[in-house]
């Protein structure tokens, strides 16, 4: 599967130990934090990127980098990992070559802050989507967030997700946003 995706001004590649400069860049950052768990400490940072490398699947779980298609600036990351349900984040344990985690499996998101508002998640989210209907073997694509996070929430209803009411994530009750591949399909064909 060839796991370099392209948009028209995006390029998606898979996490790599190269980006560790980005990683800190973002998840050191207060704001972009803000709604997902706090800021995280880099020599933290440095130790997860064994994990945040990771890739199930043939691939298509994992995260990617997300840069710009002409410029190469990396600018966030995107991924398809496996949703904690009592836990308090991704266990990579599941992540492993070869297999699709039995449970569900969310797309999450975060660009620097001087990347937002200029509709990049959304274009990264929609590239993901076809990846994962037309080449893995994912029949269903979760999302949730905190409460207060309307741009993520505005991303999820853009990119064709259904608001499924509450669902146990990450060890509590929260948004329960879905996308099987049927509804994917439908709105290729409506649109
Ligand atoms: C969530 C995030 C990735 C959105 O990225 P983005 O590229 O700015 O989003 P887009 O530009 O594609 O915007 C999508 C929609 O949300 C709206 N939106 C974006 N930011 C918004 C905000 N702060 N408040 C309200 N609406 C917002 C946009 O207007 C757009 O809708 P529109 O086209 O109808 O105007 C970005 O804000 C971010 O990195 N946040 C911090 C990390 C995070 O919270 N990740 C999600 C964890 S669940």
């Amino acid at each position: 599967m060839n796991l370099v995706l392209h948009s028209k001004r995006l390029t998606l590649t898979p996490f790599d130990a190269a980006d560790v400069d980005l990683a800190i860049e973002m998840f050191t950052d207060p704001d972009v934090l803000k709604f997902a768990g706090g800021v995280v400490e880099e020599d933290e940072i440095r130790r997860e990127m064994s994990n945040w490398t990771k890739r199930g699947g043939n691939g298509c779980i994992g995260i990617w980098c997300i840069s710009n298609r002409s410029s190469g600036e990396k600018f966030g990351s995107i991924a398809l990992l496996p949703m904690p349900v009592e836990e308090d984040d991704t266990d990579f344990s599941l992540v492993t070559p070869g297999q699709i985690p039995d449970g569900d499996v969310e797309i999450g998101y975060f660009l620097k802050r001087s990347a937002w508002g200029k509709g990049y998640a959304t274009e990264a989210g929609r590239r993901l989507l076809r990846m994962a209907f037309e080449e893995s073997r994912l029949t269903e694509v979760v999302a949730t967030f905190e409460g207060g996070n309307v741009a993520s929430r505005n991303v999820l209803k853009k990119i064709g997700f259904a608001d499924r009411g509450l669902t146990r994530c990450y060890g509590e009750d929260g948004p329960n946003y879905r996308i099987t591949r049927d509804e994917w399909s439908g709105l290729q064909h409506s649109a």
